[in-house]
């Protein structure tokens, strides 16, 4: 069970809980485009950890992000980021393709759109580091030593994403104060750190979880399809000290989701759900609908890079949020998607707790 690390849920648990100021072991999952201060203050409240995903978000974003926060909260927070990615090989004549077959999916696609550009990563670190959260956490890599030092100075605990154990050992090498090993079932983008091995390295939670414990000496969040009791007490068991949520509260209102999303989710069972590169060119797993399957199809052009391919997309995924048409959003889900319930952020981390709790006694 790890070096070191207590060999109880329970005591595992409150370790952590005292190491990062919950009074839950839940977390709710960063979640980019989804991570409206209410429902991370609801969290918060509610004894776990709320959690920004900043990806796409500017310094100034970022600054009123935690103070809307913090006036609705005084409980701990997470912000994060991707590591960012080489920029990309562009391929004018695949682009084209692309915006021919978007184009049967939405609006017209102009070239331009494919020159999407991200927010500034190191000023997004700036922001960040100034809002000092309880934790800052990373996917897709790890953070330079120059980072970690300034993270290490202001006691900000960094959480790293790992999606197979030897991502695990080099996140905990590189300084990382815990793991999130996330399992294939998450919902929404896979944190493999070589894009290109998202789908090849797909490890399940239950085997994912053990060997992480084991490999490192830091605590273990489990995250991917947890999001009822049951599997918040399997992962203690498994040796977490703490689970990390993301479908399951996407359905609670202070999430804010359109409105066929959450009805979609409910309506999700683990086999309607699949890794896509189709919205961002960045493997995810996403709801099967109608956009995502057609883009699997053997007659449609295969994905452009990593943004490219979110540049691309970007006039079809707003024209559906607009119209509330879900065969074309952007529904990221996990396989568990079907326990994601119409309650309150509260009465489900309520909820979450109470019925692991039997099975941990
Ligand atoms: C809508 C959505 C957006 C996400 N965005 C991010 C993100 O920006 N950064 C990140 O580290 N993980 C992101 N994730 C993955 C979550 O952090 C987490 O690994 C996942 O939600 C856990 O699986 P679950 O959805 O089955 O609970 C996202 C997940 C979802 C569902």
């Amino acid at each position: 069970m790890g070096k070191g690390r207590p060999r109880s849920p329970f005591s595992r648990a409150e370790e952590f809980n005292a190491k990062v100021g919950t009074h839950l072991p839940i977390l709710l999952a960063p979640m980019a485009s989804v991570s409206p201060p209410s429902l991370s203050a609801a969290v918060a409240n509610a004894g776990g950890m709320g959690a920004c995903g900043a990806v796409l978000m500017t310094p100034e974003e970022i600054r009123s992000w935690a103070e809307e926060f913090r006036r609705l909260s005084d409980g701990p927070f997470q912000i994060n980021l991707w590591i960012p990615d080489p920029s990309p090989v562009r391929d004018a004549r695949l682009e084209e393709r692309q915006r021919e077959f978007l184009g049967r999916w939405g609006p017209v696609v102009p070239a331009e759109m494919g020159d999407a550009v991200l927010p500034n990563f190191e000023a997004q670190c700036e922001a960040i580091l100034a809002v000092k959260p309880r934790a800052i956490s990373s996917i897709m890599g790890v953070y330079s030593s120059a980072f970690v030092a300034e993270m290490k100075a202001r006691d900000i605990l960094w959480l790293a994403t790992a999606t197979t154990v030897p991502e695990a050992r080099a996140a905990e090498e590189a300084g990382a104060d815990a793991i999130i090993a996330q399992g294939m079932e998450a919902g929404g983008h896979r944190g493999a750190f070589d894009a290109a091995k998202a789908e090849t390295g797909m490890i399940g939670l239950m085997a994912l979880l053990p060997q992480t414990c084991d490999a490192v000496s830091v605590p273990v969040i489990a995250a991917g399809g947890i999001a009822d009791g049951r599997a918040v007490a399997a992962a203690l068991v498994l040796g977490a000290s703490a689970v990390q949520i993301g479908t399951g509260f996407l359905r609670a209102p202070e999430a804010k989701i359109p409105s066929a999303y959450a009805d979609r989710l409910a309506r999700t069972e683990a086999h309607d759900t699949m890794l896509t590169r189709a919205f961002s060119g960045r493997a995810g797993r996403s709801v099967r609908t109608g956009y995502v399957e057609a883009a699997a199809s053997a007659d449609a052009p295969p994905p452009a890079p990593y943004p490219v391919q979110r540049g691309l997309t970007r006039l079809m995924r707003e024209e559906a949020a607009r119209t509330n048409d879900a065969e074309r959003m952007q529904l990221w889900a996990g396989q568990a998607a079907r326990f994601a319930e119409a309650k309150s952020a509260a009465a489900i981390v309520h909820d979450l707790w109470g019925d692991a709790f039997p099975y941990l006694r």
